[in-house]
């Protein structure tokens, strides 16, 4: 499957995601994953970034709350059109645009840092949207985003559960089977029936990559890779959603911060 096509398939998913998200129905994302993608994140205040694959805009904007100057890119009309009518509401000061993370329509060495949020997943080539990041960054600049986690977003998984329900390990396979854009259908577990029927499931392509290949693809475009994190949730945040039980058992996403050296 080609960028355009995937690009397609979320174009397609914006409506509903746009609505489930805002509703607060992606508390894997706002419960602990964007937190913890914000612990990790370096001091931006007063510099200018660029965020690929935006979608309609919650985290680009608590980037620009955070006292960064903002662009941001998605390949789906239908997401930017979101996020802009919001930024027409309430200003931060973010100009967003339709792109490609594997053609960024920006000059080299243009922004002081990137972030990707939960996006070079979902694209057919990521080593190109990371060589794409490192041309638009300035020396010294820095790339941090977050994926799906190689390791345990397997073509084949299944929670192991006891008798009370409760995940006690999750069973994998086909790391190595790569998928090309086969489509998988979903929606966020925790949206009421009557929400759930309102809205069509979403049809995610996929495109899983080893962790070598991850690593490789950083290193090749040039990056020194300065931090890792596996975010999981606290008992806390369990107390409010327990439904996020099974991902304290294995991490389901992986964060990367990424260096372009100074000097070159
Ligand atoms: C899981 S959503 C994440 C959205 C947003 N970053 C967030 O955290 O809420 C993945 C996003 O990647 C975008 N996307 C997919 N392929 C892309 C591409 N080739 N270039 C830019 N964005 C892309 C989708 O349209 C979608 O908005």
């Amino acid at each position: 499957m080609n960028e355009q096509e995937a690009g397609q398939h979320w174009n397609e998913n914006a409506e509903a995601w746009t609505a489930l998200a805002r509703a607060g129905f992606d508390i894997h994302r706002d419960g602990y994953n964007t937190p913890a993608f914000f612990k990790l994140l370096p001091n931006i205040k007063g510099l200018s970034g660029i965020d690929i694959g935006c979608g309609e805009g919650a985290n680009t904007r608590l980037l620009a709350k955070n006292g960064a100057t903002l662009q941001a890119v998605d390949i789906a009309e239908n997401f930017i059109a979101h996020a802009q009518a919001t930024e027409d509401k309430e200003p931060l000061g973010i100009t967003y645009s339709i792109a490609s993370a594997a053609k960024l329509p920006f000059n080299n060495q243009q922004f002081d840092f990137a972030t990707s949020f939960m996006c070079l997943m979902d694209i057919p080539h990521p080593e190109q949207a990371l060589k794409e990041a490192f041309r638009v960054l300035k020396p010294g600049g820095f790339l941090q985003f977050s994926i799906t986690h190689p390791c345990f977003d397997t073509p084949h998984r299944k929670n192991l559960r006891n008798a009370a329900g409760e995940t006690y390990a999750v069973e994998i396979g086909g790391y190595f089977n790569y998928q090309n854009g086969k489509v998988a259908e979903w929606t966020f577990n925790n949206a009421p029936g009557e929400l759930k029927e309102k809205f069509s499931s979403f049809k995610v392509p996929m495109f899983n990559r080893t962790l070598t290949q991850w690593i490789s693809a950083i290193v090749d475009a040039g990056f020194v890779l300065e931090r890792i994190n596996e975010p999981y949730p606290d008992n806390e945040v369990l107390a409010k959603h327990p439904s996020l039980q099974d991902a304290q058992v294995v991490p389901y996403f992986l964060h990367f911060l990424c260096r372009k050296p100074a000097g070159i």
